[in-house]
């Protein structure tokens, strides 16, 4: 654990006698390690990050927890294991690995990397089946029914259909995943005990973001019977075995649910957890069925308090199909990166992306993305502000001469004061991309009054020309408040460049808070400061298509 927590230079979280000890606690789903990380799981993290960056922003503090990690059991990583001539334990370590290289390569705020073969997490997977038997939550059966190997999922019989797939004719689910038909022994939670209380969560506290996902998960439940909870050890034996009885394993996504707990410290009690309920949960709308529905379950049924969000967002396409290792349509995210650099790549995941609807993934349309709006907007017009040619002295304007305000720069400082609060209720909802549409709308209006100012002309008249000194001046002044509070507000979407920005700009104060128009922009005081850039450095240089 030391050792991993060395690996990924993770801040080392103390488990302290409080919920309190700190103020948020988000996660991503763990990722099966059948198959190396492709561009889609790189994009949940990367969105879980955004969030749990802007989190640190608004709270001003970096005490928070965000986990991610692997999902190593099952019968998928099984056969996978045997597929490559390799134990089940080398081939999760050689797997997990490439996701964590992966993570770490993006500098992301991930605070716990958990695998489903470590101890701490076999443990609470155990306590955890202790106490749902204890409370009267499980009983054994024999149990048929149509089985889906790549969601490990039990299909109910009225999506069963069948289907001719290279001359032979297979059962298969409503996505076309091939079934097999499993008759054997298994435990089975009661989901009639608990469903009416996840309905009524589902319907009172309006956990789920975007609100169309609800809908469906509404018409789910009322289908959803008892949970089959575990499969016999002789098909699944890469697994974590029922306590008392080692004929049976753990049913995957019950022990793949419990890391939300593994992370905290369960199986210390509630008020010695790291942090419960859990505040934000990003997951994809595959697997919404598990999270919105069998996790809130099991939780009602330990007494423990429910998740306060689920962010579920929509998929990356290949020619129109969900990027999957299964159909082979996965774009190399280690590929990608090369061609379009961690910040390129970032911004256009989760500047492009939208939860509620799938996006296509193109490599032109990113690079177009990218260079049109960090090189040609943000970057552009802080090199522009920065330029000798325009900015001789090297200074930071800092207050404007206010007897000349011309209306399109009060037109801007208006755009400006509303920023911050549009943003805020964009990247609340996991909308990045509408809140980026706000910032690069007034980077781009900034820029136009460059353009219309001409400030490389009007610097060669300001010692002889009063109007001029006037206009270039305010002009200086208000394109450094807008660089100031956009780097302050792209910091979720794109941290790095805007760190590098902000520290160009000298400026120290880059809460959430601080992204407001300064009031001393009107004081009659002149202030200026030197600027940290040097005239070489570019922020972002264009990327070249290839
Ligand atoms: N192991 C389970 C999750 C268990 S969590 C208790 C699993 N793993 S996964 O590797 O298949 O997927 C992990 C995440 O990656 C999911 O949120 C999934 O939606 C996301 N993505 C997988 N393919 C994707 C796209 N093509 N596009 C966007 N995200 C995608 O499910």
């Amino acid at each position: 654990m030391m050792e991993m927590l060395k690996l990924l230079r993770l801040p080392r979280l103390i488990f302290k006698n409080s919920s309190k000890s700190v103020s948020y606690y988000i996660t991503t789903p763990i990722f099966y390690v059948n198959s190396a990380p492709h561009i889609g799981h790189l994009h949940t993290v990367l969105l879980a990050d955004a969030l749990n960056v802007y989190q640190r922003l608004k709270l001003g503090t970096d005490e928070t927890v965000f986990s991610t990690g692997t999902d190593e059991h099952g019968i998928k990583i099984q056969a996978a294991a045997h597929a490559n001539g390799m134990s089940y334990r080398e081939f999760c370590d050689i797997n997990s690995e490439k996701f964590k290289a992966l993570f770490k390569s993006y500098d992301t705020t991930i605070t716990d990397f958990v695998r489903t073969s470590e101890e701490r997490h076999s443990n609470a997977v155990r306590s955890i089946w202790q106490e749902l038997n204890n409370r009267g939550f499980i009983y054994k059966c024999n149990y048929s029914g149509w089985y889906n190997v790549t969601d490990e999922l039990f299909v109910s019989e009225s999506l069963v259909t069948q289907k001719e797939i290279d001359g032979v004719t297979h059962h298969v689910d409503q996505n076309d995943n091939k079934l097999v038909w499993s008759s054997e022994e298994n435990y089975m939670f009661k989901m009639d005990l608990v469903r009416e209380e996840v309905l009524k969560w589902l319907l009172d506290s309006n956990p789920i973001t975007p609100d169309k996902f609800r809908e469906e998960v509404v018409k789910m439940i009322k289908d959803t019977r008892d949970i089959s909870i575990s499969r016999p050890r002789d098909r699944l034996e890469w697994g974590i075995s029922v306590p008392n009885d080692p004929s049976q394993t753990v049913y995957v996504w019950l022990d793949a649910l419990t890391n939300y707990l593994t992370v905290v410290g369960y199986p210390r009690p509630q008020d010695e957890l790291l942090r419960w309920p859990v505040d934000c949960q990003v997951l994809g709308k595959d697997i919404i069925r598990f999270h919105a529905i069998y996790w809130p379950a099991f939780l009602v049924a330990l007494s423990l308090p429910l998740p306060k969000k689920l962010v579920c967002h929509s998929h990356w396409l290949v020619d129109s199909l969900k990027m999957s290792k299964s159909r082979g349509n996965v774009v190399d995210p280690w590929e990608e990166t090369r061609q379009l650099t961690t910040e390129g790549l970032r911004y256009y995941l989760i500047r492009c992306s939208t939860t509620h609807s799938d996006n296509e993934y193109s490599r032109t349309q990113a690079l177009r993305r990218i260079n049109s709006e960090l090189a040609d907007t943000y970057g552009n017009l802080l090199n522009r502000c920065c330029a000798p040619a325009i900015n001789p002295r090297q200074v930071i304007t800092k207050t404007f001469l206010t007897n000349a305000l011309t209306p399109e720069i009060i037109h801007l400082v208006d755009q400006l004061r509303a920023l911050a609060s549009l943003c805020e209720s964009h990247y609340e909802q996991a909308d990045f991309y509408k809140g980026v549409d706000l910032i690069m709308s007034t980077l781009r209006y900034n820029n136009k009054l460059y353009e219309d100012y001409k400030p490389w002309k009007l610097v060669k008249e300001i010692d002889s020309n009063e109007e001029s000194l006037r206009i270039y001046h305010n002009l200086q002044a208000i394109t450094f408040e807008t660089l100031r509070i956009c780097s302050i507000l792209l910091q979720p979407v794109i941290p790095k460049l805007s760190e590098q920005a902000l520290s160009w700009l000298r400026c120290s104060n880059t809460r959430w808070q601080d992204a407001q128009v300064c009031p001393s922009l009107y004081e009659s005081n002149q202030t200026e400061t030197k600027l940290l850039k040097d005239t070489k450095s570019i922020l972002f240089r264009r990327l070249n298509s290839v």
